[in-house]
């Protein structure tokens, strides 16, 4: 081949090399990392988009140009030259990728089984979706169950994660890790916090009405203030059957209703102010407490005009004792603000 045709080819790749490096780069495609699962994704991410830089950028060399030195001109009808095969070529283009592809495969495999490996003193949580709420228990910390992720940093957790009705999908993409949640099943993944801060936790799985509000927030910590975080909340189970407003955090009902008093909008079910509960209450023939008393644990008692049956879970007499329904139906019943 030509030398300058050499030098045109390279010129080129060099061109398409740097404008898909700097859509690679300027981009913020990926959040910022805020566990070693992210950051060991975030390596394998740029190591195979390296790689894919490098091809595309040798490939519209060759393309860009053939087309552009081997277009065919104006009047000329023969034939092109009889050539079969090259197999110096084909070898070449055999064996590179093959070692690419599988150089990918080796730093995947070796990143996947690091990612699923919780070490030897992880901290266990479970997590419990349902439509549309998550719940966090800490079997180890008693019953302790809450409705916000809190984690200390640097420590290894490994999540045990099941759906009470359908799947459910588990991510927070700060930490990189993705897990669906298949009812009747117990996935298992793990996270490890390395930096502090307050991170997103989404559904990633379309699972009814109320998908796009089935959020929570991890809160990462220092150890000390893990350790006090815990204090507090096993003195508010202390206290008796646990206050109503972190029961009504706890059990994920703002995952569905919106309650001023407790910060939540989401409107899947109907709004739970106490004016609008008296409205329903006194339309039940009901007094105040009784009724929402039956609305928690027998919902499709009776169902507020414009909602469907069937959408609130049946299960929470099982979930509550009687002492949490109790203090659940004084906060609601309770006042405003
Ligand atoms: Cu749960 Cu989407």
């Amino acid at each position: 081949m030509r030398r300058g045709a050499i030098v045109r080819m390279v010129a080129i790749g060099v061109v398409v090399g740097v404008a898909v490096s700097l859509v690679a780069v300027l981009i913020p495609w990926l959040p910022s990392s805020a566990s070693e699962e992210m950051d060991r994704i975030t390596f394998v991410y740029w190591f195979a988009t390296v790689i894919c830089i490098a091809i595309f950028a040798l490939v519209a060399a060759v393309i860009v140009y053939s087309v552009r030195t081997f277009r065919v001109q104006p009047e000329d009808d023969s034939d092109g030259p009889p050539i079969h095969g090259h197999t110096g070529l084909e070898v070449v283009w055999t064996v590179i990728p093959a070692v690419l592809v599988v150089a990918i495969g080796v730093v995947s495999a070796v990143v996947l089984a690091q990612n699923g490996d919780a070490g030897t003193n992880p901290l266990n949580v479970k997590v419990v979706a349902q439509q549309f709420a998550w719940r966090f228990a800490y079997p180890d910390e008693g019953d302790l169950t809450t409705g916000e992720l809190v984690l200390p940093v640097g420590r290894s957790v490994r999540l045990e994660l099941e759906s009470v009705d359908v799947i459910h999908s588990f991510w927070v993409p700060a930490m990189g890790q993705k897990q669906d949640l298949v009812p009747g099943t117990v996935q298992r993944l793990v996270i490890t916090p390395n930096r502090l801060g307050t991170f997103p936790l989404l559904c990633t799985e379309l699972c009814g009405l109320g998908h796009s509000t089935m959020r929570a927030r991890v809160r990462v910590v220092e150890q000390a203030e893990y350790e006090q975080w815990l204090d507090e909340q096993r003195g508010g189970r202390a206290g008796g059957g646990g206050d109503g407003a972190s029961l009504f955090a706890a059990q994920g009902c703002g995952g569905c209703h919106a309650l001023a008093k407790a910060g939540t909008d989401a409107q899947v079910g109907p709004a739970l102010e106490t004016a609008r509960l008296q409205e329903a209450a006194d339309g039940a023939g009901q007094p105040l407490a009784a009724y929402v008393e039956e609305s928690i644990v027998d919902p499709d008692a009776v169902v507020a005009a414009g909602y469907q049956p069937g959408v609130m879970p049946r299960d929470y007499a099982e979930r509550m004792s009687q002492a949490q329904i109790d203090a659940l139906v004084s906060y609601l019943t309770g006042p405003e603000g």
